[in-house]
């Protein structure tokens, strides 16, 4: 037997700007060009731009030619294309197909680059399509979405769903760099742009209690989604989610624990049940609001912590029920218990999952007791009911 190691040292670079195409900015001629790097060689570039952004951003997709025409011939805009993202190019196989034929028509190869301008679902559509073209392809995100910029676009992952289950088809695979544009935001509908500041309220719940009283000090103004508040928000939590994927010992996920997906197995079931009409990031607050009275129910929580932070997710705008959280399965089985079952075959067969035990501390558990993950459902219920003073069904019928 013969055994040596493999080790790679990848940087993982995410830079913060506004106005990447401006004529005068250079931070894109910085990245794709180092001065220490092979510096007569001719760079090209395969641009993807979703539509969404791209109508959104008025002008966009003519300052991205404008931006490249005024490069010197050593960075050459070889094809900018306008695709169509959200979950549905996920689900589109020959949107691969022909990421692939532009990349080979466009000459791309492994000197080139592809950027993604896009949401999260595009940034891994083409993700994928560039990690496997010629065996990998450098990749520029440049996310657009307060989700993608502050937790999806500056991970390592890409991927397509695949028989019908969510990135069955993907690669781990460090981005050459990632740009977060917040001008980009500007177009975003303000619901969506609320969606990020849970990702953040996530991470600082698991990793960092100062950046939870931040943003609790701050509440109105994040429930505003005022840019200064909104931005270095969305800043903090993305280095928190490199620091975690960077330092945390698991970048390609071989073990159990997830601890970046606190909130989410209810919050994947959820959007499953209502058909994605609930959001990610809703169902995600949703989702750690059931864990944290899980939490508070196996007494690693108290209450007095368990309201705080509910009061900061409130604060920022987030409704946290949905009737489909006690959908009651044909067989008879509630749906969210299924989809912790669902949870754990997706982690190999053992269950973790991550609860919080005060702002900054986590733990993982490895059994969930089904009585109490229903009690603290129907305990979200009752909250939002005598919230609302409005009639919610107890359970619903599939
Ligand atoms: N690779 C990873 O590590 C990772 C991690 C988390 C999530 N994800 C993936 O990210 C995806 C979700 O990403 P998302 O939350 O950004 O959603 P999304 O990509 O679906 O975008 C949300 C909506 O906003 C639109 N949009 C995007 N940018 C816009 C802009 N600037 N102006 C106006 N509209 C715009 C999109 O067309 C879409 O309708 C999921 O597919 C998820 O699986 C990947
Ligand atoms: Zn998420």
């Amino acid at each position: 037997m013969i055994e040596r190691r493999v080790s790679l040292s990848l940087p993982h670079r995410v830079f913060f700007t506004e106005g990447v195409f401006e004529p005068a900015h250079t931070l894109l001629r910085d990245v794709l060009c180092p001065a220490e790097a092979e510096a007569m060689r001719v760079r090209r570039v395969l641009v993807v731009l979703e539509k969404a952004t791209a109508t959104g951003q008025a002008g966009l997709e003519a300052a991205i030619r404008a931006w490249f025409a005024a490069q010197d011939g050593l960075l050459v805009l070889a094809a900018l294309m306008v695709i169509p993202g959200g979950e549905p190019c996920k689900n589109d196989w020959p949107q691969v197909e022909l990421l692939w034929t532009a990349i080979n028509d466009a000459g791309i190869d492994r000197h080139s680059y592809v950027i993604a301008i896009g949401g999260g679902a595009i940034l891994d559509l083409v993700g994928f399509a560039a990690a496997t073209a010629h065996r990998g392809i450098r990749l520029v995100r440049m996310p657009s979405t307060t989700l993608s910029q502050g937790d999806g676009g500056v991970g390592v992952k890409n991927g397509v769903n695949h028989f019908g289950k969510k990135n069955w088809v993907g690669t781990f695979s460090v981005p050459f760099a990632v740009i977060n544009d917040f001008s980009f935001l500007k177009s975003l509908p303000p619901a969506d742009r609320r969606d990020g500041v849970i990702e953040a309220i996530k991470v600082a719940l698991i990793r960092d209690a100062a950046f939870f009283r931040e943003m609790e000090s701050e509440a109105a103004a994040l429930a505003r989604l005022e840019p200064g508040i909104l931005h270095r928000v969305i800043r903090r939590s993305a280095e928190l989610h490199m620091q975690h994927i960077c330092t945390g010992g698991d970048p390609f996920e071989f073990g159990s624990a997830r601890p970046l997906d606190f909130g989410h197995w209810v919050a994947h079931k959820l959007e499953q049940l209502s058909a994605f009409r609930v959001s990610h990031g809703r169902a995600v607050a949703i989702g750690m609001a059931a864990d944290l009275q899980y939490a508070c129910l196996s007494g690693l929580l108290t209450t007095a912590l368990r309201d705080r932070i509910l009061q900061l997710i409130e604060g920022v705008g987030f409704v946290l029920w949905e009737e489909e959280l006690l959908a009651i399965l044909p067989d008879g089985q509630p749906a969210l218990l299924r989809g912790l079952e669902e949870f754990r075959e997706h982690l190999g067969g053992e269950l973790c999952i991550t609860l919080v035990t005060a702002p900054g501390e986590a733990r993982e558990v490895h059994e969930m007791n089904d009585a109490l993950v229903l009690q603290s459902l129907e305990w979200l219920r009752d909250r939002a009911l005598s919230k609302a003073g409005a009639s919610v069904p107890a359970t619903l019928i599939q």
